[in-house]
């Protein structure tokens, strides 16, 4: 079989390798998954540039977050599982280590505890996206903050696949959103998709433009996944006493100065106006969330995805093979849909 294997830890284009490797046996508690389709986040490229919060061990299958397959072969002790189940594998609770082998690859070895079925309605390229993205905008908006009926939410990078399952979900909850974009071409997107209000800051100013909107009452709940400087800003425009929670640094990625890998705070406002910045992480929201909610929450996100009221954005597919031009777009501004590595069905059956 196939697999995309990274040697070392590097700039992910220099260190990336198609290897052939030979299909792993499943043991016991465990299923022999054949992956349909996969996503390319920027996340799995910082673990292969080893600036995650978790590393593999090297040579590594890239890929840690999530994937759709089928199983191939179960190993003993996986009773309630049948041959061919359409299951998304995902970091859950109670396995320990990163979230799982790589699933840059035709086949993969996972923990049946990472198992989660999939009903056929759902394309592969939802699936594939289901357990990190639409689980984040869901504990983000629901659990983090609680943001309630009528309130503001603040958030930056909206027209990220998070930031437009933010959009989805405020809106099912009624709840109003104020959407940062850094390209004006982005901002009738935004609205299109049920943003409440938009800000372009490539020509607008984010603290000015938020308090015009939000009036005297100010925003008090804010997710930011940008950081540095617009980060900064998002935390000067929350009103006394609001929160932001920080989930993403898109401004710091491929940055090297130390200066660039900060949020510049303006201690006067967070001491006197006494205001909140705190991070989230779904690996580490995983370790800490008993398995049942953890499975309750992912059962929640499946259901809002299959009713509709999720849309996770269709990816772009790639064969494995294209994988230099999948990872250079998976980075690059404006690329529109998440490159996705796709398998054929029958693809390579012989090379088992
Ligand atoms: N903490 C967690 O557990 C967790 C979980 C899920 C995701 N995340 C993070 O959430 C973020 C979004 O992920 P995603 O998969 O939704 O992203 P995505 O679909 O790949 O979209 C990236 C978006 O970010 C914007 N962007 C990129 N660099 C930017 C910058 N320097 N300033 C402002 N905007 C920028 C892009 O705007 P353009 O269209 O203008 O290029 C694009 O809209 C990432 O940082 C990811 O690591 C964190």
């Amino acid at each position: 079989m196939r697999a995309l294997v990274a040697g070392k830890v590097g700039e992910p284009g220099d260190v990336l390798r198609l290897e052939t490797r030979p299909v792993p046996t499943p043991e016991a508690g465990q299923a022999l998954i054949r992956v349909k389709a996969t996503p390319i986040h920027a996340s799995d490229l910082h673990v292969l540039r080893g600036r995650y919060g978790f590393s593999p061990e090297f040579p590594a299958v890239g890929g840690q977050m999530e994937c759709v397959g089928r199983i191939a072969a179960l190993g003993p002790d996986t009773e309630g599982l049948t041959l061919g189940d359409r299951v998304v594998v995902a970091a859950v609770p109670a396995v320990p280590g990163p979230p799982m082998a790589g699933t840059w690859q035709e086949y993969l070895v996972a923990d049946t505890r990472r198992l989660l079925p999939i009903p056929d309605r759902l394309s592969d390229s939802s699936a594939c996206q289901l357990a990190v993205n639409p689980l984040t905008a869901l504990l983000l908006v629901t659990r983090e903050l609680d943001v309630q009926p009528g309130e503001w939410l603040l958030q930056t990078a909206a027209g990220s696949t998070v930031g437009r399952l933010v959009i989805q979900l405020s809106r099912h909850l009624g709840i109003r959103t104020i959407n940062v974009v850094r390209r004006r071409a982005a901002v009738e997107e935004i609205r299109a998709i049920g943003g409440d209000e938009v800000i372009c800051t490539e020509d607008e100013d984010l603290v000015q433009r938020v308090a015009e909107i939000a009036g005297p009452g100010g925003v008090r709940k804010a997710v930011d996944c940008v950081a540095g400087h617009v980060g900064a800003q998002v935390s000067q425009a929350l009103a006394p006493g609001g929160e932001v929670v920080v989930y993403g640094a898109l401004s710091t990625h491929r940055q090297t100065d130390p200066a660039a890998l900060t949020i510049p705070l303006q201690a006067r406002s967070v001491i006197y106006e006494t205001k909140a910045v705190r991070g989230f992480w779904l690996n580490r929201w995983f370790g800490t969330a008993s398995p049942e909610d953890a499975l309750h929450a992912l059962s929640q996100v499946r259901t809002l995805v299959a009713d509709g009221v999720l849309s996770i954005p269709a990816g772009r597919p790639f064969p494995l093979e294209r994988f230099t031009e999948a990872i250079s777009l998976a980075e690059t501004a404006a690329h529109g849909a998440k490159p996705l590595f796709v398998f054929e069905d029958d693809q390579n059956k012989d090379d088992r």
